[in-house]
C-alpha cells in the first residue's frame, strides 16, 4: 500500500457532529499521519486539510473529475426543500451547493463509497424524529451504487482502515445484508462481552453505579442493546483501552440501522 499507487480519497462532511472524524484521527494501525501521507491521498477533508476556500474547492472537483477516487462521506444528507427558491436539500450547504448536490456527484463517479458512521450510513441522530430536514442516510438515498456501510457513533477507526486495506488490496469485502463489512460486524456486541456470563446466570445490575454494576453484573435490565447489536466493541475496544460496556454504560445499538429511534428498550431479557 506504501507506494506511489496510493488511492485518491475524499472525504465529505454532511449533516454530523464530526465525532467520526475524531475517531480516525485516533488510528493506531497506521497513525493518522502514516495513513493520509503513505497508505492513500486524502485530496478533500474539510477538518484537517490545508487549503481553504476555492483552493480545497479545487482539489476535490479535481479529483471527481479524473474519476478515479475512493469516497468517504460522514453524516446524513439533509433532503427536504427549503427557503425561497424551495430548493431541495436547502438545510445543509458547502461551498455555496447543498451537500444533497455534492454527495450525489461524488457518490456518482466514485470507484466506491464507505459510509462513515451512523448518521452517513442510515441517517442516525439527524434522521432522528421528527426530522424537520427530511435526512437520510447515503445507503438509502443511493441505491445500487457501490457503498460499504461502516456504522457506529463514532465508528471504531479500525473499523473504516481495514475497510479501505481490504478494498485496495482485495476488494469489497464480504457484507451483511444492511451493507457492513461482515469482518468487523459479523458478531454481536453480546457475544464477546465480559459480562455475559452475569447474563447467563440472570445476575442484572439493578442501577448504574450500583456495587453489583462494579461487580460487572449484565446491564441488560438498564437497556443493553447488546444482543441485537453487531459490532466490535468488546474485541477492539476504543483508543485500545475501554468501550461503552467495560465502562458501565449499557450498549446503545449505534451501529444499527434503526438507531436513534429504535434504541429504545424495554429491558426484557
Ligand atoms: Fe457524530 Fe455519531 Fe454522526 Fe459520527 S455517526 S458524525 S459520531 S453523530
Ligand atoms: Fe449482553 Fe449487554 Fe449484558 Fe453485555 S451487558 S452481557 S452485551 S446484555
Ligand atoms: Fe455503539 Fe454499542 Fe459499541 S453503543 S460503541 S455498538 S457498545
Amino acid at each position: 500500500l506504501t507506494s506511489d499507487n496510493r488511492p485518491d480519497v475524499v472525504w465529505l462532511h454532511n449533516a454530523e457532529c464530526t465525532g467520526c472524524s475524531e475517531s480516525i484521527l485516533r488510528t493506531v494501525e497506521p497513525y493518522i499521519d502514516a495513513l493520509i501521507l503513505d497508505y492513500i491521498s486524502l485530496n478533500y477533508h474539510e477538518t484537517i486539510m490545508a487549503a481553504a476556500g476555492h483552493a480545497a474547492e479545487k482539489a476535490l472537483w479535481d479529483t471527481v473529475a479524473n474519476g478515479n477516487y475512493v469516497a468517504v462521506i460522514e453524516g446524513g444528507v439533509p433532503t427536504a426543500a427549503a427557503g425561497t427558491a424551495n430548493e431541495p436539500g436547502a438545510h445543509g450547504k458547502v461551498g455555496g451547493h447543498t451537500m444533497l448536490e455534492n454527495t450525489t456527484k461524488v457518490v456518482e463517479k466514485a470507484n466506491a463509497t464507505i459510509t462513515y458512521g451512523t448518521c452517513a450510513s442510515y441517517g442516525g441522530v439527524q434522521k432522528a424524529a421528527p426530522n424537520p430536514t427530511e435526512t437520510k442516510g447515503v445507503w438509502e438515498l443511493y441505491p445500487g451504487k457501490p457503498i460499504v456501510n461502516v456504522p457506529g457513533c463514532p465508528p471504531n477507526p479500525f473499523s473504516l482502515v481495514g475497510t479501505i486495506v481490504h478494498y485496495v488490496t482485495k476488494g469489497v469485502p464480504p457484507l451483511d445484508d444492511v451493507g457492513r463489512p461482515v469482518l468487523f460486524y459479523g458478531e454481536t456486541v453480546h457475544d464477546h462481552c465480559p459480562r455475559q456470563e452475569f447474563f447467563d446466570m440472570d445476575e442484572f445490575a439493578p442501577s448504574f453505579g450500583s456495587e453489583e454494576a462494579r461487580k460487572g453484573w449484565c446491564l441488560r435490565k438498564l437497556g443493553c442493546r447488546g444482543p441485537e447489536t453487531f459490532n466490535n466493541c468488546p474485541t477492539v475496544k476504543f483508543n485500545q483501552y475501554n468501550w461503552p460496556v467495560q465502562a458501565g454504560h449499557p450498549c446503545i445499538g449505534c451501529s444499527q440501522p434503526d438507531f436513534w429511534d429504535g434504541a429504545d428498550w424495554d429491558g426484557e431479557k
